[in-house]
């Protein structure tokens, strides 16, 4: 048995060690807000938060998430209004939105270690999550919103 905190609840999962942590949010805890897209830590769609650090669920074993706090997308903000998901909606940034889970949670991280980022630094920070419907403009844009959102 694998104890996890999940977006502050713990869980009690019967999983393989072994099994990827998507598998576990998805497929045995129901948080289906974390996205499968390549599986093999190339595309940023899985991305969760393990103690504050953004990590590719789909590579990552769940016994290396226990003893830590997973975030998904669902416990980013109790109530989805985070300045990243408020910025999302105020610049209508998601296209078909499968890969914006992972946008946020990774653009989360980059505003919580940098407060006032570049556009170089957005770019930089982002550049490990595609998104095959090519919103990266709005991307930035809502992460500078959400920047300056959160300074005021
Ligand atoms: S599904 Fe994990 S990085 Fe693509
Ligand atoms: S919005 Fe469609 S993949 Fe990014």
């Amino acid at each position: 048995m694998i104890t996890l905190t999940i977006n502050k609840k713990i869980h009690k999962i019967d999983a393989d060690p072994n099994t990827p942590l998507l598998w576990v949010l998805r497929d045995i805890v129901g948080l289906v807000g974390t996205k499968y897209g390549c599986g093999v830590a190339q595309c940023g769609a899985c991305v969760v938060h393990l103690d504050g650090e953004a990590v590719r669920s789909c590579v990552t074993k769940v016994s290396r998430a226990q003893g830590k706090k997973v975030v998904t997308i669902e416990g980013l903000s109790e109530t989805g209004t985070h300045p990243l998901q408020k910025a999302w909606l105020d610049l209508d940034v998601s296209q078909c939105g499968y890969c914006q889970a992972g946008q946020i949670m990774s653009a989360a991280v980059l505003l919580k270690e940098n407060k006032n980022p570049t556009e170089q630094d957005i770019d930089d920070a982002m550049s490990g999550n595609i998104c095959r419907c090519g919103t990266y403009l709005r991307i930035r844009e809502a992460i500078q919103l959400a920047a300056k959102q959160q300074e005021g």
